[in-house]
Parts: structure tokens; C-alpha cells; sequence
């Protein structure tokens, strides 16, 4: 059985992101931040839809561009790169390491639409280089996530056979591509939010990865 794991939100919180942002002393701080994620993803569909790409990096300091713009925030490069680097420092959830040792003898692999320097730094930041067969990013495919040639890069990286693969994620928008490629999918609905309407269901829907442990095929 082969595991693939969403990263941000799924295997890593945003906490560090949050405190990146508190520290900033940004005004309304939950809704800069909620702007920023829902920006930087928006930023990376539309790319794929443009035929365009730029790493998700670039990508993410761009919705803070934005971000400080729309919240007519003055913030100097300095600060700027203290909140870009949080993204590099991922704070693993606290279920995500138990569940990922739980697994051991099995293949588990991580695809991101992180490019390269946010998956290496992220892995090391958690210690999770024993945790982990690899990371895929989705630099490779140059399309993000939920473009098919984004999961495709699954099978091309491990050699994978589609029936083989499960594939978690936190996110409605990557369960629902990830179940229209083909994989078996399970959505960790963290926050309990209904799911997103786009045609197809996850094979499993759970709360935490720790609703896994025992029953977990
Ligand atoms: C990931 C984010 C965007 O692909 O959830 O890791």
C-alpha cells in the first residue's frame, strides 16, 4: 500500500504562520491570514488555468502582496520574508507524526504543490526524514494541484499503481481531484466543514488522523 499525504493543513498546521502573523502586529490578524491562504491557492489554480507557473513560494509572497495591499498595510521586505519564512517552518499537527510512525513498513510519500525549498526545509523542520520514503512537489509537473498531471506525477515518481494508492488530504479541492484521478481518498476534515461540491466523494471522510489508527484499511 502506498501512502501520499497532502502537506500544508493536512500533515502541517499553520501556527507558526499564525504567530508569524500575530507577531507582525497586522490588524484583524485572522482574517489577513484566512485572505493570504485563500489568495495564495487561488493565485496557484489560476496559473495552472492560465497555462502559467510560478513555485508555490513565489506564489505565496505574492498573495501577501496583496493581502497588505487590499489591508493598505505598509510592511517592509524585512518583515515581508519573517512571515514567507513561517512557510518554511512548518509546525507538524500533533496526530500527523504518530500516524505517519504507525505506518512504518509501508510506503509514505508527500505531494505538495510546496515547491522543492518549502518540502526539504518542512521535512527537516519536522524531522521527518525517517518518516518518509520521499516528497513529490508539484514543481515537477509545473501544474498545481488539482491538475491531473499533478497526481499523475504519483505513479511517475514511485512507480505506483493507481488501485495501490491512498491519498489523505485536509483540503475538499485536493480529495476531489485526487478521487476524479483515481486514487482511494481520505478526506481529514479537521475543521468539520461541509464538503465541497464538485462531483465526487472521498472514500473516507475522518476528523483526525488518529480516527485512522487500527481500522485504517
Ligand atoms: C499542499 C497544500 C497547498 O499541497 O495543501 O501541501
Amino acid at each position: 500500500m502506498m501512502w501520499v499525504f497532502d502537506a500544508y493543513g493536512t500533515l502541517w498546521n499553520v501556527s507558526r504562520i499564525e504567530a508569524a502573523v500575530q507577531r507582525a502586529q497586522v490588524p484583524d490578524s485572522a482574517r489577513f491570514l484566512s485572505l493570504w491562504r485563500q489568495k495564495q491557492l487561488e493565485y496557484a489554480f489560476l496559473r495552472t488555468v492560465m497555462g502559467d507557473y510560478a513555485p508555490f513560494s513565489t506564489v505565496t509572497q505574492d498573495a501577501l502582496e496583496y493581502c497588505l495591499a487590499v489591508f493598505g498595510i505598509a510592511m517592509s521586505p524585512l518583515d515581508q520574508d519573517a512571515l514567507l519564512h513561517a512557510w518554511f517552518h512548518p509546525q507538524a499537527f500533533e496526530d500527523a507524526h504518530e500516524f505517519l510512525q504507525s505506518l512504518e513498513g509501508e510506503q509514505r510519500w508527500i505531494l505538495s504543490n510546496g515547491d522543492p525549498a518549502m518540502l526539504a526545509a518542512g521535512v527537516e523542520a519536522t524531522r521527518w526524514q525517517d518518516c518518509l520514503e520521499g516528497w513529490i512537489s508539484v514543481d515537477q509537473a509545473r501544474r498545481y494541484k488539482p491538475h491531473p498531471d499533478a497526481y499523475r506525477l504519483v505513479a511517475e515518481t514511485t512507480k505506483a499503481s493507481l488501485e495501490d494508492v491512498i491519498f489523505v488530504s485536509s483540503n475538499g479541492w485536493d480529495v476531489a481531484g485526487a478521487t476524479r484521478f483515481g486514487f482511494r481518498t481520505i478526506w481529514v476534515n479537521r475543521r468539520g466543514t461541509p464538503p465541497d461540491r464538485l462531483g465526487v466523494n472521498p472514500w473516507r471522510v475522518v476528523r483526525s488522523l488518529s480516527d485512522l489508527h487500527g481500522g485504517r484499511r
